[in-house]
């Protein structure tokens, strides 16, 4: 039973990790992390069609998740049950972001539903309400419930807001998908790397700034090198090829679109490849009140 109330095309951009430092682990087994996370405008694209009658759907499946284990389902009972709202939804979500990429695709479409639904609904939760949901479902979910590019501490919910400069970024595919868990699990990984502080992040300084999960990634998968190696041979990006998140993504950033371009077309076939540009915020801002 839908209702009149629809919100259409709400955008749920995907992230890059510019880096990730891992600087310990908690006693739960999360693990504490250092990270610039980079919005960028690649987006799945959400569909929300209130119903009256409490009940959650969604219209469209995604590529084998149950309905039950789907993200974006899981954050509209979620909020349901937090806000007790007697209204549902039927969902139907566009998907662009590949799954398993390390680009946040999952976490970023469970975000974009907590504020969407948030908004049509009437539940007038506050951001830090949202953040807090959102942390039930990934670690990520709380960065694109804040909707600006941040430094991002703890296991992934504290966030301070950092202005990124103007930068285009290629990104390859690598074909592989990678469990995060099994990553983070890794005997090998490095879980001590020295903190840093974001100043010295916006000052360039001397600090290498990597992606700590990688090695165990590439390990796994020698697609993810390969990929990064090939992307290692122009030297005219700015800072060094690597991967995001848990991968498989890997990337590297430019000044310019055009070099971006004309470097992306010179990727293998083997891989899937695209360019996309730096926000400054959440495409959704347009859209709803928060
Ligand atoms: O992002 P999400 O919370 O879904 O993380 C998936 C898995 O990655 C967790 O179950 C945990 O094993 C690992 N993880 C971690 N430390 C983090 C984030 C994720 O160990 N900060």
């Amino acid at each position: 039973m839908s209702s009149e109330v629809v919100l259409l095309g709400c955008p749920a951009p995907a992230k890059l990790n510019l880096f990730l430092h891992i600087i310990g682990r908690r006693d739960d087994g999360y693990h504490l992390l250092q990270s610039v996370f980079q919005l960028i405008d690649r987006c799945d694209t959400l569909d929300f069609y209130v119903r009256n009658d409490r009940q959650i759907k969604r219209i469209n499946s995604v590529h084998g998740v149950p309905e039950n284990d789907d993200l974006c389902v899981r954050a509209a009972r979620l909020l349901q049950q937090y806000s007790n709202s007697q209204l549902g939804a039927d969902i139907q979500l566009h998907k662009v972001l590949p799954m398993g990429g390390g680009v946040g695709g999952g976490s970023s479409d469970a975000a974009t539903t907590l504020l969407a639904l948030n908004y049509l609904w009437g539940c007038h939760l506050q951001e830090a309400e949202l953040m807090h949901l959102g942390l039930q479902l990934g670690a990520d979910v709380p960065f694109f419930i804040g909707r600006t590019n941040a430094f991002v501490e703890g296991i992934g919910e504290q966030m301070t807001s950092l202005a990124t400069p103007e930068r285009w970024f290629l990104v390859i595919e690598p074909g592989v998908h990678v469990p995060t868990p099994t990553i983070f699990s890794a005997k090998e990984l490095t879980r001590n790397t020295k903190p840093v502080k974001i100043t010295d992040f916006s000052n360039a300084a001397k600090v290498e700034w990597k992606n700590d999960l990688q090695a165990v990634a590439c390990a796994l998968h020698t697609e993810i090198q390969q990929a990064i190696d090939w992307l290692r041979q122009f030297e005219l990006n700015i800072g060094d090829a690597k991967m995001t998140g848990s991968g498989s993504c890997v990337f590297c950033s430019f000044a310019d679109e055009e070099t971006a371009k004309s470097i992306q077309s010179k990727v293998p076939n083997r891989w899937k490849s695209w360019t996309a540009k730096a926000l400054s915020q959440h495409p959704i801002n347009s859209k709803i009140n928060l």
